[in-house]
């Protein structure tokens, strides 16, 4: 397991600097987001394949925070970005486990060292919007034209990030589904992963490697690519959504077999693979105390619980230090592992 306290302050410090606007007490990344509760419910199914307590079918309580990718301050809510949804599940013994996911279906590095070396790449230079002829060149020589530099914004990585996935294949998936991810019309119309392989264990000991999906049962849907700029309308849209009828959410595992990346989040699985309902999520309102269940919350994609476990992936183990060090860099509430799994 990677356990290294100046591993972790230079990840946290190198996604500061990719973002000058940056607010001392906020996420570093992920800073915009709204809380919200809900609970889950396992499928008949969910408990053959582990112990875990939060699948034995239960009702168990669930805070969720969606969030806008960016490190920006600023909510830019119909702008092309990937957006987070981390959920903290509150079991029966009193002790929590999360699950992060995103809406890339794959990361862009294999190892920190190569991420320390994306968010050099992506340090936010001066550009200007391309022009249509430039963006014509680009289509015509296989490359995803330059995003429109968000209005007012004199400064950008996008550049540098394309110029990164030009230069490391394994990089290309996720860059390229970045730049072309769009806006969701709300929160619950995206599908999201949580990129990562985990280690399941049932009541037999068979241990099984999986990743996680959430698939909205209210079907993916972004905004129209060419309708004019709205900062803010995912967290009303939201309440609104909420105050009519639950948003729902199935979690979607699909089992990996012998060959496929077990400890490398840029590359996918093949399609055929094996694809389990673990459950579904009913999210019922917006929480009231957005300071406690949304802004102070520290999420920590290591925080388990017996039957389940972290796979080898070096990007899964940082991550478990870069959070905890950045949740006390900003004074989020409670130790990520008061509770853990080990
Ligand atoms: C080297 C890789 C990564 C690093 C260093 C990193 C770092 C961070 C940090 C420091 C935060 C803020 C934590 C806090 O203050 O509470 C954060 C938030 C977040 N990250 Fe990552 N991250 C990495 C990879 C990923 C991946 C692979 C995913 C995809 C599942 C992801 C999804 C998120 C989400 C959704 C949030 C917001 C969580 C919340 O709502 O509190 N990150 N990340």
């Amino acid at each position: 397991m990677v356990d290294d306290p100046s591993l972790a302050r230079r990840l946290v410090d190198a996604i500061i600097s990719d973002y000058p606007d940056h607010k001392a007490d906020t996420r570093p990344v992920h800073t915009i987001g709204i809380g919200v509760k809900g609970h889950f419910i396992a499928s008949p199914v969910a408990g053959n394949y582990t112990t875990a307590n939060h699948f034995q079918g239960a009702e168990i309580p669930v805070t969720v925070r969606f969030s806008n990718g960016t490190g920006s301050p600023v909510e830019r809510d119909s702008a092309s970005d990937v957006r987070g949804m981390a959920t903290r599940f509150h079991l029966p013994d009193g002790s929590d486990t999360d699950l992060i996911a995103m809406t890339l279906g794959e990361f862009f590095t294999r190892s920190t060292d190569e991420f320390l070396d994306l968010t050099r790449s992506a340090q936010p230079q001066p550009v200007q919007a391309e022009g249509w002829w430039q963006k014509m060149v680009d289509m015509l020589s296989f490359r995803l034209p330059l995003a429109d530099p968000p209005p007012g914004d004199g400064k950008s990585g996008a550049a540098g990030l394309m110029h990164y996935a030009q230069r490391h294949q394994f990089a290309q998936r996720g860059i390229l589904q970045a730049a072309s991810i769009g806006a969701p019309v709300s929160y619950a119309r995206a599908t999201y992963h949580a990129v990562h392989t985990f280690i399941l264990l049932d009541k037999n000991g068979v241990r099984r490697y999986v990743r996680f999906s959430w698939q909205p049962v209210a079907g993916v849907r972004n905004i129209d690519t060419h309708a004019p700029p709205v900062n803010q309308y995912l967290h009303e849209e939201l309440r609104d959504r909420l105050s009519k009828w639950p948003a729902r959410f199935i979690l979607r595992m699909t089992i990996g077999d012998i060959g496929d990346a077990l400890d490398d989040p840029t590359v996918p699985w093949p399609l055929q693979r094996v694809k389990v309902v673990m459950g579904t999520l009913y999210l019922t309102h917006v929480a009231q105390d957005q300071q406690a269940d949304c802004e102070k919350l520290g999420f920590n994609p290591c925080r388990l619980t017996p039957g389940i476990e972290v796979s080898s992936d070096p990007i899964l183990q940082a991550r478990r230090g870069a959070y905890q060090e950045s949740q006390s860099m900003r004074g989020a509430t409670a130790c990520p592992f008061h509770n853990e799994a080990s």
